[in-house]
């Protein structure tokens, strides 16, 4: 058909297992986001890398070509640290929405681009979007100018910024073809380019509730990302963090955003604002040139700047320059069931993934801002007796459907699970 890329080649010779070069590359990616290669070939394609996979040179090419399908951001050096942020994604996975606003409460600009829900979690900018009126669309122009004015911003791929990963990360979504080192690395790092920051913090997910179940496979994806970073002259820091069960106790948009903002607030802690006060020292530390173990000086930093105030503050500004008004975000209320457990034990195993998936499916289906999903009451290890609540639902007329599918996903016996590290490994 004239007009369309002919891509049955390129597609044929990932199949059979064979190196692309980088024009190859280029030109299905500038075909791909000109509109050019017809979806169930470009489906083809990404089935094909996620079974033979791709060089380093090849996961390189494909993450600048994205990069470059948009404009690349550059900035003052008279701006001072710039550092951006971002997760290969899991449930529950609401650092973004903590760590950015605190690391810029410190001082450091943070540049943040973002994603949507993406297979079995859910994305930062739709938990953002559950605030009245909050736009994640912003032009580069936009976006540069509240960095600059005030500290950071959050937006995601757009038409002028990374909009071939736009595109082919919500092909992804609607195909399956998520959990693939290459193409997590290349859609990661491509915003990460398009956004300019000279400073990377890449949190990889590890786990039954992230796209890489094995510390090997977290692994493998952690050192590709640092050193694709490397290659494309960005100075890279990856994380490998636990993401066996949802990070929040909360599973749902409004819901997660609901339980940020009671991090920053100083009410809430657990392994969100663990996480969330390690992954933002580790920017600032970056920032700062430092890019050895996590140092006290700054980790107690950013938890003055948590306690203080200062991080909410931020978050504040940054919801206002976008547009939103928080006094009108509904927060969430009285649950619409409860699940609640039938013995007396501990709670051995949650399946959060299953959960996650059921989220995202719904969701797709509400307005932008209803109040739904889960929220554990009980997390893998705690004790529980006979009657009391493991689980809140909140979904009005689908929430005795949701309590049935948590009631399935949570085994109550008399095991506690091994406890697991919050963070396995770092590179960089
Ligand atoms: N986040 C992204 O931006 N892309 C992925 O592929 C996974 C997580």
């Amino acid at each position: 058909m004239s007009g369309l890329w002919a891509a049955a080649g390129f597609v044929e010779k990932k199949r059979r297992g064979g190196e692309h070069s980088r024009e190859e590359i280029e030109d299905f990616v500038a075909a791909y986001a000109a509109g050019r290669v017809e979806e169930a070939q470009a489906t083809e394609w990404l089935r094909a890398v996620m079974q033979a996979g791709m060089s380093l040179d090849e996961t390189a090419w494909l993450t600048d070509a994205m990069a470059r399908s948009g404009r690349i951001l550059t900035w003052d050096p008279g701006l001072g640290p710039i550092v951006d942020k971002h997760s290969t994604g899991g449930v529950g996975d609401d650092v973004s929405l903590i760590a950015v606003p605190l690391a810029a409460a410190c001082g450091v600009k943070v540049t943040k681009l973002s994603g949507r829900a993406l297979g079995h979690t859910g994305g930062t900018l739709d938990k953002l979007e559950s605030i009245p009126g909050l736009s994640t669309t912003l032009t580069a122009d936009a976006f540069q100018r509240q960095v600059v004015e005030v500290g950071c911003a959050i937006a995601g791929a757009s038409t002028d910024l990374a909009p071939a990963d736009k595109k082919l990360y919500a092909l992804r979504h609607r195909t399956q073809t998520v959990a693939s080192i290459p193409l997590i690395a290349a859609s990661v790092l491509s915003k990460k380019i398009a956004g300019g920051a000279p400073n990377l913090v890449i949190d990889v997910k590890v786990g039954r509730c992230a796209f890489m179940r094995t510390v090997e496979g977290a692994t493998d994806l952690a050192r590709t990302i640092v050193e694709v970073g490397a290659r494309l002259k960005r100075t890279t820091v990856a994380l490998v963090t636990d993401m066996d069960a949802p990070l929040a106790s909360s599973i749902g948009d409004a819901l997660e955003l609901d339980e940020a903002l009671r991090v920053l607030e100083g009410g809430e802690g657990g392994r969100l604002a663990e996480l969330s006060l390690l992954v933002a020292g580790v920017m600032l530390d970056l920032a700062q040139g430092h890019t050895g173990e996590p140092r006290t000086s700054t980790q107690d930093m950013v938890r003055e700047a948590l306690l203080g105030g200062a991080a909410l503050a931020k978050f504040e500004a940054m919801v206002q320059a976008q547009g939103g008004r928080l006094a009108a975000f509904p927060r969430p209320g009285r649950p619409h069931e409860i699940v609640a457990a039938r013995a007396s034990g501990v709670v051995e195993e949650i399946d959060g993934r299953a959960i996650g998936e059921a989220v995202v499916a719904a969701q797709a289906h509400l307005p932008k801002g209803s109040v739904f999903g889960v929220r554990l009451c009980r997390r893998e290890g705690d004790e529980v007796k006979q009657g009391e609540t493991l689980a809140e639902i909140y979904g009005a007329g689908v929430a005795d459907q949701m309590a049935h599918l948590v009631r399935q996903a949570i085994r109550v016996g008399r095991q506690a699970p091994p406890p697991r590290p919050l963070v396995f490994t770092r590179f960089g």
